[in-house]
């Protein structure tokens, strides 16, 4: 069964996507966006114009000088796209994070979007000229995300998205749709504030979205069930809160795919107020997108359950609220993991690797069938990425060159950008204590990134592991996101990497 689009609900946001309500019938329009390959050639693009401009405009369509022109053509606004600088991206691998055409097309596209506001277009016609088929899905891509805004709590306001027109092939629709709306998931989910989305909320709610599927099925870990499978790391960063703590475990098995699952595994810290480590005001400002992997993981989910992608899949969300209370854990606290080992807490604001650390164990324990061939994170995990690599680079983690090849070529493919970082065993040593088996993170500033990724890593001995750190937040509007807020980061790269590893 497929999903209802126009019942799909998700924390006051109706689901309901622009592209699906496209018209492939050549319509009066009265505004056009004429999307140009990076491949085209200057001259004939222009002259597919010719009817359309006036003659003292066709010289200020130059795609040396810009890469959108909005102009008044003869019949109405017209849009004209081009993308420009380095366009042989794939072929530099991910060595350079160039920009490739999937990227530069979407958002090229969602700067366009702005344009439309400002005509007040109600009918928009989108054509593509000489465009290969990946940029016309990421131009696609990127309508679908320049139509997302946040506006579940502001009254009485109207988005008024105008009538698209588009003529390409069906299937590339449908697949890049799931993707804008894969991605618009997860901002939305990070833009939710935590009064609104916590444990309990976020499981019921992201479980309601998947139960149409036949293919999927979900399953809820409460607290009571946490305590009898021996999380004690889960329980304890979720203790605190009003909102206990809980795991959402989605399967996904299509029919006739018989191959061992990948298990994917999402932060989903609902808030990180730091708990006893308490963060100053402007570090806790930002903290309700401190579920930010959580959210890519279920964008990357949706996209895939909806494109039905042949593969297995297990997700494990651990949903906490890293609160302050008299039930709060403390530094020095010693806790036993689902894993068996004994944890020593030094900070208590380093809490997104003990509640993945125990989610990690559950799927490193499946066995027989769902035996996972990898286990892949992706966390909000450390501030130091950010200092390292700045809010629009993720940094990832693996054991594994196959994984780490695939990553970095899906990321730059898509846009999604993130850069290898070394998983280097000279600082595991950093987590010893002499009071218990490890201490989850290290003494001393530098690195943090690095030693939170080999406390995890503990978690997955015996599997091929990749961990993706993120930001997960648009601190200003950029191409396709056209406003600050929840960014949606890691949803398409890792939707990418789940669909081609070890296939390609
Ligand atoms: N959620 C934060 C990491 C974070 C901070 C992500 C800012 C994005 C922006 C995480 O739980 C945390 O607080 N990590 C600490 C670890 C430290 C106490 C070892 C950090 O990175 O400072
Ligand atoms: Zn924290
Ligand atoms: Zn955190």
């Amino acid at each position: 069964m497929t999903q209802n689009e126009n019942t799909a609900q998700l924390f006051g946001w109706n689901i309901k996507p622009w592209l699906a309500a496209a018209s492939a019938e050549p319509m009066d329009s009265d505004t056009q966006i004429i999307y140009c390959g990076v491949q085209s050639d200057a001259i004939a693009v222009l002259q597919t114009l010719n009817d359309q401009l006036l003659a003292w405009q066709s010289k200020l369509v130059n795609f040396d000088e810009g890469d959108l022109f909005s102009l008044a053509g003869k019949s109405g606004p017209l849009i004209i796209l081009r993308p420009r600088g380095v366009t042989d991206g794939q072929k530099r691998d991910g060595g350079l994070l160039a920009p490739s055409p999937y990227g530069l097309a979407r958002d090229l596209v969602g700067r366009a979007f702005v344009e439309l506001k400002k005509y007040k277009s109600l009918k928009v016609k989108v054509r593509f000229v000489n465009a290969q088929p990946e940029e016309i899905k990421g131009a696609l891509v990127g309508l679908e995300m320049a139509s997302y805004a946040y506006r579940a709590h502001v009254q009485g306001q109207n988005l008024g998205l105008p009538q698209l027109v588009l003529d390409v092939d069906k299937k590339l629709l449908a697949e890049a749709q799931n993707i804008g709306i894969g991605v618009n998931i997860a901002r939305h989910l990070v833009n939710t504030p935590p009064n609104k989305l916590y444990p309990q909320s976020f499981a019921l709610q992201v479980e309601k979205l998947f139960q149409s599927f036949e293919t999927v099925t979900s399953t809820i870990w409460d607290e009571e069930r946490l305590k009898t499978e021996g999380m004690g790391l889960h329980l304890a960063v979720g203790g605190a809160s009003q909102h206990r703590p809980c795991l959402l475990h989605l399967r996904y098995r299509p029919k006739g795919v018989s191959e061992q699952p990948i298990a994917v595994v999402g932060k989903g810290v609902t808030f990180d107020s730091g708990g006893l480590d308490i963060k100053d005001p402007a570090s806790m400002r930002l903290m309700k997108k401190d579920m930010g992997g959580a959210a890519a993981v279920i964008g990357a989910f949706y996209q895939i359950v909806n494109n039905k992608v042949a593969r297995n899949l297990d997700i494990y969300i651990p949903l906490a609220e890293n609160a302050i209370s008299g039930g709060a854990f403390r530094p020095s606290d010693i806790i036993k993991a689902k894993n068996g080992m004994t944890v020593e807490i030094h900070n208590t604001d380093a809490e997104g690797r003990l509640v993945l650390a125990d989610a990690m164990a559950v799927a490193a324990q499946q066995t027989g069938a769902n035996k996972p061939s990898a286990i892949i994170v992706a966390a909000t995990l450390t501030g130091a990425i950010k200092v390292g690599l700045g809010s629009d680079v993720a940094g990832f983690f693996t054991n594994d060159d196959e994984l780490a090849g695939l990553i970095s070529r899906q990321s730059q493919a898509h846009g999604d950008l993130m850069w290898h970082m070394p998983l280097f065993e000279g600082y595991r040593s950093r987590l010893d204590t002499t009071v218990a088996d490890i201490n989850h993170c290290a003494v001393g500033s530098y690195g943090g990134a690095v030693t939170a990724a080999l406390f995890l890593a503990e978690f997955a001995k015996g599997y091929p592991f990749a961990h993706m750190d993120i930001y997960a937040w648009a601190d200003a509007e950029r191409g396709a996101l056209r406003e600050p807020g929840g960014s949606g980061q890691a949803v398409q790269c890792l939707a990418a990497v789940l669909e081609h590893f070890r296939r390609t």
